[in-house]
């Protein structure tokens, strides 16, 4: 079984969607094996997404990720990393194909309700950031 890194954005916690959300990931077969609420710090933010520095929307990425609380899980299944991003849809909501979360409950390009990893090797750094091995029970 695979697991991949996933985030509750802050436009799921502040429109009570924490549930909703997880009733679809659930439904698709993946297992959350480790889930915390937090409020993510600018410095976190900024490590998280340090791949996109150079991008013209990253302060406006930090400032979001940074804007409330959000839910950070692990989810394991087979295929989990690919599989997730299925489930999630197209990163702009305009272009996510119908029944994904980000067709159901996306706002916009940025506050797009979900984050989920893109590789195994991303995964497991996405994952080190916010878990330790106790914290994750499959
Ligand atoms: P993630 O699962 O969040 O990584 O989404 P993704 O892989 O579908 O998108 P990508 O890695 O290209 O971008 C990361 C995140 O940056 C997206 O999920 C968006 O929240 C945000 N983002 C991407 N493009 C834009 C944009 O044009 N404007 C804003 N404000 N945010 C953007
Ligand atoms: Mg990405």
């Amino acid at each position: 079984l695979e697991r991949t890194f996933s985030i509750l954005k802050p436009d799921a916690t502040a429109r009570n969607l924490t549930g909703a959300v997880n009733a679809v990931i659930e439904a698709a077969g993946l297992r959350i094996v480790a889930q915390r609420r937090i409020q993510m710090t600018t410095k976190q933010a900024e490590t998280f997404y340090a791949v996109h520095k150079e991008r013209p929307f990253f302060g406006e990425l930090v400032s979001f990720m940074t804007s409330g609380p959000v839910v950070v899980q692990v989810l394991e299944g087979e295929n989990a990393i690919a599989k997730y991003r299925e489930v999630m849809g197209a990163t702009n909501p305009a272009n996510a194909a119908d029944g994904t979360i980000r067709k159901q409950f996306a706002l916009s390009v940025g506050e797009n309700t979900v984050h989920g990893s893109d590789a195994p090797e991303t995964a497991a750094v996405e994952i080190a950031q916010f878990f330790s091995g106790n914290d994750i029970v499959g």
